[in-house]
């Protein structure tokens, strides 16, 4: 592994295997007052960089609101970035209006976190999956049609399923036909904000097959946001640890878990039990709550819950370190 692929604010290079690189991308949402005034920022992203390789998984993990969707749903073009470059498959598609980035966006896919809101219930599942190929190709029905039964056929639905409602099929199967309706534009790369979350243990491993056997078939790249460490351990080549709107850490998965360097990461392995080799809860349980993401300590956002916190922790933020092979930490005082 190169330090290139590996470190998460060196730029990508042309013959770099990067899909996507991210660089210094924020995203801060108004904070308005009842009469609609503006009275500050809430930092969702802060500086997020990384790079993510063709053909790999990146997990991203952290806490309830350290800014995971909005992270996806940035680099899909649902929220304008507040400032950054995405330059996904050579092109920076930042700064481009929704119209004038579809057609580059039409290879980066972001599957919600909750299946049943990308689907309208007043749409049977056929016309679910021909409406992406209406809007993005200019294929007769028929067409639509064959193509939309082989991917249905690629997510494990019987074809009777596209006369049914979105209402009238479980929650896995939901999933299955959010996957199918991206996968019908030919994606390279797709974002899923907790594919597996609300699912049964059961259904939640079919459905992470049913990633693996799609990424071999498709040729996808995943970038896989979760709060279930045991799966983002199992399945990610490499994850990056957020802290409001910060990545504190990242690196390969495994150097992580055996090798958490972060304050934060140390505290959020530690802190969730572990039987019989598999993590027991599927939520962080860290002391304390994050402080207001609008209102964010001086220096190092982490240091109020932070036992190693030092007087220099108040005074500026730590910078991503490479101090470790495969591996980087945003600290100070990490070893
Ligand atoms: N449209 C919005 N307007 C204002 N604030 C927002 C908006 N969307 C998200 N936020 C805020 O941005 C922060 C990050 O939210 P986000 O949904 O990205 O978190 P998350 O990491 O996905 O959390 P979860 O694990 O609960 O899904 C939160 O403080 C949230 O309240
Ligand atoms: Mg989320």
């Amino acid at each position: 592994m190169t330090d290139a692929a590996i470190d998460p604010n060196a730029s990508a290079s042309a013959d770099d295997v990067a899909i996507l690189d991210v660089r210094q991308l924020k995203k801060h949402f108004a904070i308005r007052n009842p009469w609609g005034w503006r009275t500050g920022s809430l930092k969702a992203l802060d500086d997020v960089s990384f790079t993510v390789r063709r053909g790999e998984i990146l997990g991203i993990v952290g806490e309830s609101g350290c800014g995971k969707s909005t992270l996806g749903k940035t680099l899909m073009g649902i929220h304008q970035p507040t400032d950054g470059s995405i330059v996904f498959e050579g092109n920076d598609i930042a700064g481009l209006s929704p119209s004038a980035s579809r057609d580059l966006r039409r290879h980066l896919q972001y599957s919600y976190q909750d299946p049943g809101a990308s689907l309208d219930p007043r749409w049977k599942i056929r016309r679910a999956l021909h409406e992406p190929l209406v809007v993005h190709t200019d294929f007769g029905y028929d067409e639509r049609e064959r193509r939309v039964r082989d991917i249905l056929q690629a997510v494990g639905l019987p074809a009777g399923h596209l006369d049914l409602y979105p209402h009238e099929i479980s929650g896995g199967q939901q999933r299955r036909v959010g996957l199918a309706r991206i996968l019908t534009l030919h994606p390279s790369l797709i974002v899923l904000d907790e594919p597996t979350s609300g699912l049964d243990v059961s259904v939640q491993a079919t459905i992470l097959k049913l990633f693996l056997d799609l990424q071999k078939q498709f040729n996808l790249t995943y970038l896989f946001i979760s709060h279930d460490l045991s799966v983002v351990r199992m399945i990610c080549d490499r994850i990056a640890v957020m802290y409001l709107g910060k990545v504190v850490e990242f690196g390969d998965t495994e150097t992580v878990f055996e090798s958490p360097r972060h304050p934060y990461t140390q505290s959020l392995l530690a802190a969730i039990p572990d039987i019989g080799g598999r993590r027991i809860t599927d939520t962080f349980l860290l002391e304390g709550e994050p402080p207001n993401p609008g209102d964010l300590p001086s220096g190092c956002r982490f240091r109020t819950r932070c036992l190693m916190a030092q007087p220099r922790c108040a005074e500026s933020e730590p910078e991503l370190r490479t101090d470790w092979p495969d591996q980087q930490a945003a600290c100070f005082f990490a070893e």
